[in-house]
């Protein structure tokens, strides 16, 4: 099916959207399966690609097919500014979990308890795939695949380990829930098989969730501020983590 229209519908039900240049750039970079990507202008993409891609240069001039503005804007609900898309294939849950459960580990996994915005979602995945995190978990009914996520994630869930699970269901290792009440993660040294919890937007860590968790931790804040953002959060353990011994991988 040579068609780059066909070969769009016939992925769209069950694929990934990857929405722009450099969420598919990523995609590449770290493995992602990707069956078809348009762009309305394949000069300027190519161009991007030497610039900023030569190492997935060859796959994006082998994939890229140009097609009509018309065409782009009908099969993308909000058109990007580099005029690219492209549909990658999901992993599987039973590889996620695969990735998950495998001991030793060397980063942490970083679980979303419960999180309702789709944006603090996908930064976490963009955060988790730079510190080189293991996966990120969420628990609740939001989906980490949800193509709002994935555009915040800028294509890498493919660089780290994505999937929902249960409370009861949470991956190996020592459980440190972070919670402004806990003690001061300052003192403390996050190993490599760390489970790092996070609460909900709204309400914080559920009830299932501190029953699990091993110790609380608090990140240094003024007393009359009440909590950071999710994402922030995430970010300063994470960065907690490396600073304190764990190792971000070089390439
Ligand atoms: C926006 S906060 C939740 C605020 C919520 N209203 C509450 O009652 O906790 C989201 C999550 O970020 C983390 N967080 C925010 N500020 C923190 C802090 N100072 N120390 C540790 N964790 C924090 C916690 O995991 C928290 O559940």
């Amino acid at each position: 099916m040579t068609d780059p229209l066909a070969r769009w519908l016939a992925h769209a039900d069950d694929a990934v959207l990857l929405d722009g240049f450099h969420a598919l750039k990523h995609a590449l970079r770290f493995g992602a399966e990707v069956p078809v990507a348009i762009t309305t202008d394949r000069r300027a993409a190519l161009a991007l690609a030497e610039e900023l891609a030569e190492d997935v240069q060859d796959a994006l001039d082998a994939l890229l097919t140009q097609v009509p503005a018309q065409t782009y804007a009908s099969l993308v609900p909000r058109p990007h500014p580099t005029g690219v898309a492209a549909l990658a294939v999901r992993p599987s849950r039973e590889a996620a979990l695969r990735r998950l459960a495998r001991i030793p580990r060397s980063a942490p996994v970083v679980v979303l308890d419960n999180p309702r915005n789709l944006g603090n979602a996908g930064a976490v995945i963009r955060l988790a795939a730079g510190f080189g995190a293991t996966g990120v978990v969420t628990t609740g009914t939001l989906d980490p695949w949800h193509p709002t996520v994935v555009r915040g994630g800028a294509g890498l869930h493919f660089a780290t380990a994505v999937e929902r699970l249960g409370v009861d269901e949470l991956p190996p290792g020592p459980v440190f829930a972070l919670d402004p009440e806990g003690d001061d993660i300052r003192g403390v040294r996050l190993p490599d098989d760390a489970v790092l919890a996070f609460g909900s937007e709204r309400s914080g860590l559920s009830d299932e969730l501190r029953a699990r968790a091993d110790r609380l931790l608090r990140l240094p804040m003024r007393p009359q501020v009440s909590s950071y953002n999710l994402a922030t959060s995430v970010a300063m353990t994470l960065y907690h983590w490396s600073a304190t011994g764990g190792v971000v991988p070089a390439s």
